[in-house]
């Protein structure tokens, strides 16, 4: 059921059940043996995050980091990104999959790349719910990717908009939500 308040879906509870399904089997059989802790990068993954690592059907480790990016336009990086709370599993010699929300400009995921890989696990990858190419500033590799989404903003299913409306149990365009 479509929830009024919040505007009308762009990508319906059903089409992404189905795509993290699918993603889920991939990534099982991508890591069949190996030693996977899913790295989940909050708030935004929250939601993303739950339903992917219950669609893995192989045993996996879970774990949390906080990330700020405090954009500055004048910054030729577009603004600092910094960990605000940081792993509590060690990931050395482990294979590491980064569960973002969204890949936008790239700088927070190439931020992270760069710091998980100081600890050296054995592989890093990335899996995102959204990408959005159009707005990429630089240039980072995403491994898996459950939609591809033209550039504009979206909330819901974990996405926000002035650390609101991260509880929309679909994703829908920021436009629909404000004009209603
Ligand atoms: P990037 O560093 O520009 O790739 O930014 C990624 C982060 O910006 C995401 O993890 C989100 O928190 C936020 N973001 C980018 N686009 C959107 C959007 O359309 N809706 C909500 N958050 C977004
Ligand atoms: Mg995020």
């Amino acid at each position: 059921m479509e929830n009024k308040l919040f505007g009308k879906p762009v990508i319906h509870q059903e089409a992404m059940r189905k795509r993290i399904k699918a993603l889920g089997a991939t990534i099982a059989k991508d890591y069949e043996g190996k030693d996977l802790i899913l790295i989940g990068v909050l708030k935004g993954a929250f939601a993303f995050f739950a339903d992917l690592a219950r669609a893995i059907p192989i045993p996996l480790q879970v774990d949390f980091l906080v990330v700020s990016r405090l954009r500055d336009k004048r910054r030729k990086d577009g603004g600092t990104v910094s960990i605000t709370s940081d792993l509590s599993t060690e990931i050395k010699g482990r294979d590491v999959l980064i569960v973002e929300d969204i890949v936008d400009s790239g700088y927070t995921l190439t931020f992270l790349k760069k710091e998980l890989l100081k600890k050296n696990p054995n592989s890093l990858k990335c899996c995102t719910l959204l990408n959005k190419p159009e707005r990429r500033k630089i240039q980072v590799t995403v491994d898996y990717i459950c939609f591809e989404i033209p550039d504009r903003y979206v909330v819901g299913y974990g996405l926000d908009y002035k650390d609101k409306y991260r509880n929309l149990p679909y994703i829908a365009s920021l436009e629909n939500v404000v004009a209603e």
